[in-house]
């Protein structure tokens, strides 16, 4: 069977990419990276991309005069390694309603919270500021309005009394890893179906 071609997309560290670059080292691992692309010239995760031989791009949006034209420059990359799912994994930038509607089905992230609880860019601390006793993580298909989509899967974590926004994310991560090589897997094995704001996930 012929394996599923990935796209990931990344801004920083990169850790959830090297949890998928793990998962499609096991041979039955049913989706292969075809392409990481950047925004960020110093993102840590480029490496991991060249240590693992997978081709990357840096598209750094600076160059770019609208957020439309970026797409499409991301767009033209993928399409061109023939990308059959889009992974953003801590991608840093809000995508064009036209780019999001292009992908919409065929393009996944990665949240640490609970959705919809939660949203923006430092989810962790404001889960810690709220006080709420469980958090965790969200893989969702990608739709136009920020941190919202079909949801694929969830895992969860205790918050402690201690915790402070570093140790929850930590905690967090540690389920992210886990959840986001599930997730593609079960993408790739034609498990999950849309419906309406939801996921079926097929057994
Ligand atoms: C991850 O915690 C991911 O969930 C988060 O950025 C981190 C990236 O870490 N994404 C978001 O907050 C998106 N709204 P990584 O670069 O080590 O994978």
């Amino acid at each position: 069977m012929s394996k599923l071609k990935i796209a990931v997309l990344i801004s920083g560290g990169g850790t959830n990419l090297q949890a998928l670059i793990d998962a499609c080292k096991q041979p039955d691992y049913p989706a292969e990276i075809a392409l990481v692309i950047s925004n960020r010239t110093d993102a840590y995760g480029l490496k991991r991309a060249e240590e693992a031989h997978i081709p990357t791009k840096i598209i750094n949006h600076k160059d770019f005069s609208s957020r439309e034209k970026f797409d499409a420059q991301m767009d033209k990359e993928i399409s061109s390694y023939g990308v059959e799912l889009i992974c953003l994994a801590g991608f840093m930038r809000l995508l064009s309603d036209e780019f999001v509607t292009k992908w919409f089905g065929k393009m996944i992230n990665i949240h640490p919270s609970l959705l919809p609880a939660f949203k923006g860019a430092d989810a962790n601390s404001d889960a810690v500021a709220y006080g709420v006793k469980i958090s965790g993580c969200t893989v969702h298909f990608v739709s136009t309005e920020m941190d919202s989509g079909p949801i694929i899967l969830q895992r969860t974590v205790p918050v402690l009394n201690d915790d402070d926004r570093d140790a929850l994310a930590a905690r967090v991560l540690e389920q992210e890893h886990l959840a986001y090589p599930e997730a593609v897997r079960l993408i790739a094995e034609e498990k999950v179906v849309i419906d309406g704001y939801k996921t079926i996930i097929e057994d």
